[in-house]
């Protein structure tokens, strides 16, 4: 299920929703990572929390079954620095649940996928943020010769196997438009389902290097330049573009999307998570955290099922007059220091537009 409809602005992070009644999680098995992206919410570095294999044997995967949890994501960090990778996606894979692993793609190797390639329900959303050793190198922190032909051969080696499902991209000026229309016709020539464009957003290290961000005008030539590589097999995805067309805003759908951080902090959201680590945050990060599922008093339906957050919607730009906008991203708020209560002003469809570039 889709956040957003095409008559909204997807002004939240995540593509997509949970299917209810089933449910979907992200599951963060380690912090640490191989890379250093200049942009990493995360902030991942080569040390760190790793998640304990036993708890997600004992007691992640349980709660999963227990709980309706059809779909997860496996998260980091870089989830192929995890030492027991390949038991954790066999284990979930035992108990039905379909997998699939956000990667950088440096360390996919062709044993990995020979093993997991006759388990059925895994697949794989790679992250690539320009089309060249220099450009994605220089953003991802490691320009070594080879590496990203490496990651291209790894990529090509999913894609064989009808395993990659997204390449996730984040525009940043070491690249070109050219290199974005590359990067979509690479993905559609290697079976991807999607190119998702996000935009750099001031999480984590993301808040130090925004100046690497596209600007509005080459997010909308951006848009311009890469809208027609959609077809009916082949989406391309937005996310937080500038809101040129001043379209309402969709819904935040928090708490639909189970995070469970290497710690087993479970987020309502975990961008509001990483969001409320910023300088410039009114909030604690412990505001947005509903539980902690290594805790012994952790209860699912408890903390979980009958989490509230600390305000409404109705007292999210209650004095706004555009009925049809369902008030944007919570997050960003966070993000810039303002209240939860107030406006998604970089989305806002009363400030923003009416640009059609
Ligand atoms: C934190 S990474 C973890 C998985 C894996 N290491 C990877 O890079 O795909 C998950 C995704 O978040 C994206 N990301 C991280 N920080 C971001 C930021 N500040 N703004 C936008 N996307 C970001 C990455 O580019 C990646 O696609
Ligand atoms: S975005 Fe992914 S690859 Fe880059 S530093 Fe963060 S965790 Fe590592
Ligand atoms: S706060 Fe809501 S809209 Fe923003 S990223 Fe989280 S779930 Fe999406």
């Amino acid at each position: 299920m889709k956040v957003y409809s095409t008559s909204e602005c997807a002004a939240c992070y995540f593509r997509t929703a949970a299917d209810y009644p089933s449910k979907k999680s992200l599951l963060q098995i380690t912090e640490r990572c191989n890379l250093h992206c200049k942009h990493c919410f995360v902030s991942s570095v080569c040390s760190g929390q790793d998640m304990d294999l036993d708890l997600i044997l004992t007691k992640v995967i349980p709660e999963f079954v227990k709980n309706n949890i059809s779909k997860v994501t496996l998260t980091g960090g870089e989830p192929f620095v995890y030492p027991h990778l390949i038991e954790v996606v066999e284990a979930l894979r035992n108990n039905e649940i379909s997998v699939c692993i956000c990667t950088n793609a440096s360390l996919v190797t062709s044993d990995f996928v020979n093993r997991i390639k006759g388990l059925g329900s895994i697949h794989f959303n790679v992250s690539l943020d320009g089309f060249s050793n220099d450009s994605h190198g220089k953003f991802r922190g490691n320009d070594s010769a080879g590496l990203f032909t490496h990651i291209m051969n790894n990529i090509k080696l999913l894609g064989s196997e009808n395993m990659l499902n997204g390449i996730l991209v984040t525009p940043n000026i070491y690249a070109s438009i050219e290199e974005y229309k590359d990067i979509c016709q690479f993905a559609k020539d290697n079976n991807a389902k999607y190119v998702l464009f996000n935009p750099l957003s001031e999480f984590g290290r993301g808040e130090e290097s925004v100046s690497l961000s596209y600007t509005e005008q080459q997010m909308l030539d951006l848009r311009k330049a890469v809208e027609g590589y959609s077809d009916s097999k082949f989406e391309i995805v937005f996310i937080r573009f500038p809101n040129s067309n001043s379209i309402p805003l969709n819904k935040c759908p928090a708490g639909d999307i189970i995070y469970i951080f290497t710690n087993g902090d479970i987020a309502y959201c975990p961008y509001m998570v990483f969001a409320a680590k910023n300088s410039s945050s009114r909030y604690d990060y412990q505001d947005f955290v509903m539980g902690n599922i290594f805790s012994s008093s952790f209860d699912w339906n408890n903390d979980v099922n009958n989490y509230r957050f600390p305000i409404t919607f109705d007292k999210v730009c209650a004095e706004c007059i555009n009925r049809e906008c369902k008030k944007g991203c919570y997050a960003s708020k966070i993000a810039l220091g303002k209240h939860l209560e107030e406006c998604d002003e970089q989305l806002c469809p009363l400030i923003n537009g009416t640009n059609t570039n």
